[in-house]
């Protein structure tokens, strides 16, 4: 029977049985970050619950899953008063401002009493509060008094719970942040479409939060830590290790880098620490937070007007350095964007030498008034890419110039433009050597056609000898014109041309990602594939029929269509279709895929440390057989890190790249 066919009574058990289970596997997931069921499975689950809300719409609850992201845009975002203020907090910069807090703190309260520490994280503050155990709203902290109710976006946060494993009226707050990986996706992504870059993550979640499409917040991928309970009933804790364990009780989300300390000297320790293992961490974080410890003793040490008297917030030295602009460089990417980077003086920051920094469009550069010659102050965004925060003008000589930008390709020589509605240079000519170039990397990316052998030098020595001008031209390369060019054998060769060979099979999604239509990215394209199943009903298909596939707006329709529109797309997937290039969708239908998929499908899984259950080549073996792919060190290609008993360098990486970590146990049961 399906779903919609159950009676009443049995679909209201069934709802509320569903919303439960979801609720728990969100909370494993999410919060906990310790996954109990496949994706697959979470999926199935929560596809019942959408259909017998819809055969019954009187059974939605308020706090049931589907409700996280509202169809609707925001008009804009009501003003409400905090029942209690949301103070800041005072700031030491150096050893012995913590030493003189520790003096004050001496003074002010009876007795012994002990520091509980904290990251500080950098994101936006905002405040939570439940009802009996449901969400009732979200407010930012604005100005401490009156905040902004930013709850819609708040909900598709999912770690948030929108009901509490106790039915407790209270508030908590906390941090929303963006993760470091997260942040540096979106800029890529606004990069390639010619949109601003926000400056760091901390920017990035604030606009997020404050964005008055509830989708929009939804694809980014926010998330949240909380560090304090306001306005509770009956204390239900007397220390702040308490109330954080209190919040892990029921539900909320904290971040378990803390620690609690009799000794002021010890908490200098921890944040030397944490200062060192700072760019470890998958988050940004500029301090250090350093609270007494026992509820009765904050009360005792008391408030200024706008801060409390019993907290001090260590901040970090800003990672940053001053260096020369030598020269800019544009590059020009796989849809024509232009963006600048300046070439620098090499100069040590957090860690690396660094001699190039981004300078992200044009539009920033006039902002700056970046010119050569400068001295500039250098950041790491997100810890890893370096950019250029400002230049210092006071140092410029009186000869310096404003910087001319170019007008032509540097790649292909035509004009540039600047188009209005964008803050980027554009090369327009759909022939510019450096656009096909970079179109062809992308075609052979490993999750476009994944073709190995084929990186950024050989395309490149590929195109300038003129034995490729698009993608269809890889098929019918022979061997001969290949054992012509530099550092390629027989042997390479061979293996280039079978690489290439076993790509004609590929099904259609991974030939759809590869063509690089704008804004279709490998999922959308996954999507479709499914959906349409071959390259000519997709060819056929018209924005209405499109726009119906669940997960694909107008943006991606539209563009889809204009894509089929072009003659030169028409000869070009005839040229394919000719060299017997796979044009069908040959993967498991949807209803298949669900039950046959395991944890591990597709994905690329590396396994360190000590193993007790399994021997290494046998556990290498098992994953085979479960569809993923086993290799040796970790990158951002990695879904899962298996580890095992005193892993080393491999987990510290994986947890700085936000890779998914595992243990023994979890692979049991999945092969279970
Ligand atoms: S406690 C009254 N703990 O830092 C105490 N704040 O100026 C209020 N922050 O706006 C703050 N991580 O948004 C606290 N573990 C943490 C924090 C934290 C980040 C932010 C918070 C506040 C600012 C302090």
């Amino acid at each position: 029977m399906s779903p919609s066919e159950l009676p009443f009574e049995q679909a209201s058990i069934r709802v509320d049985e569903l919303v439960h289970l979801l609720d728990d596997y969100s909370h494993q997931y999410y919060v906990l970050d310790k996954p109990t069921i496949p994706d697959e499975e979470y999926d199935r689950l929560y596809k019942e619950l959408v259909e017998l809300e819809e055969a019954y719409p009187q059974l939605i609850q308020n706090h049931s899953p589907t409700q996280r992201i509202g169809g609707a845009l925001l008009e804009g975002f009501e003003k409400v008063s905090h029942d209690t203020p949301m103070l800041s907090l005072d700031n030491a910069f150096s050893r012995e401002d913590l030493a003189e807090f520790d003096r004050r703190v001496s003074q002010l309260v009876d007795g012994e009493y002990s520091y509980h520490c904290e990251l500080k994280i950098d994101g936006l503050a905002v405040s939570l509060k439940y009802e009996k155990g449901r969400l009732v709203y979200a407010v930012t902290r604005g100005d401490g008094t009156v905040g902004e109710n930013v709850t819609a976006n708040v909900k598709t946060i999912r770690s948030i719970p929108l009901k509490l494993k106790k039915p407790l009226t209270l508030e908590a707050r906390g941090e929303i942040y963006m993760p470091k990986t997260s942040f540096l996706k979106l800029n890529e992504q606004r990069e390639e479409r010619g949109e601003a870059v926000f400056a760091n993550p901390r920017n990035a979640a604030a606009g997020t939060i404050r964005n008055l499409d509830p989708q929009v917040t939804a694809s980014r991928n926010l998330n949240i830590f909380l560090y304090a309970l306001a306005n509770v009933a009956d204390r239900p804790a007397s220390t702040q290790d308490e109330a954080l364990k209190l919040l892990d009780d029921i539900g909320l989300r904290t971040n378990s880098e803390r620690q609690v300390y009799d000794s002021i000297e010890e908490v200098w320790s921890f944040v030397e620490d944490y200062q060192q293992k700072r760019t470890e961490l998958p988050y940004e974080i500029d301090g250090i937070v350093i609270k007494v410890n026992e509820l009765s003793k904050q009360e005792q040490a008391g408030y200024t007007v706008k801060a409390p008297k019993w907290a001090i917030a260590y901040k970090f030295p800003a990672e940053e350095a001053r260096t020369v602009i030598r020269s800019i460089e544009w590059s020009v990417g796989r849809t024509g964007v232009v963006t600048p980077t300046a070439i620098m003086d090499p100069v040590q920051l957090a860690g690396t030498t660094v001699r190039r920094a981004s300078l992200h469009n044009i539009d920033l550069m006039i902002e700056k008034d970046i010119r050569l010659g400068d001295t500039a102050l250098v950041r790491k965004a997100g810890d890893i890419i370096p950019e250029v925060v400002r230049v210092d003008k006071e140092m410029r000589s009186g000869e310096s110039e404003a910087y001319v930008f170019p007008e032509n390709c540097p790649a292909c020589g035509s004009e540039l433009t600047h188009l209005e509605e964008e803050v980027a240079l554009r090369c327009m000519n759909p022939k510019c050597s450096a656009q096909a170039k970079e179109r062809l990397s992308h075609f052979v990316s490993r999750n476009a056609m994944n073709i190995d052998g084929l990186g950024e030098r050989v395309v490149s020595q590929l195109y300038e000898n003129q034995l490729i001008r698009d993608v269809a031209d890889l098929y019918y390369l022979t061997k001969d014109p290949l054992l012509k060019l530099e550092k390629i054998g027989d042997k390479s060769a061979d293996n280039m041309l079978s690489a290439i060979n076993k790509s004609r099979k590929n099904s259609l999604e991974r030939l759809l990602f590869g063509l690089g239509i704008r804004h279709v990215g490998a999922k959308a394209a996954r999507l479709l594939a499914e959906e349409f199943e071959s390259m000519e009903t997709l060819k056929q298909a018209s924005v209405e029929e499109i726009i119906e596939i669940d997960g694909i707006g107008d943006t991606i329709a539209e563009s889809i269509r204009s894509f089929f529109d072009l003659e030169e797309v028409e000869e070009l997937l005839d040229k394919l279709n000719q060299a017997q290039v796979n044009m069908l969708y040959t993967g498991k239908k949807k209803e298949e895929q669900a039950a046959a998929d395991t944890y591990f499908t597709d994905k690329t899984v590396v396994i360190t440390g000590k193993l007790s259950h399994f021997k290494r080549t046998e556990l290498k073996n098992k994953l085979n057989d479960m569809g993923a792919k086993v290799t040796g060190s970790v990158s951002k290609n990695t879904d899962y890190l298996i580890a095992g008993e005193d892993a080393g360098s491999k987990l510290a990486k994986a947890r700085e790249l936000g890779i998914t970590v595992i243990d023994e146990a979890k692979v049991l049961e999945e092969i279970e």
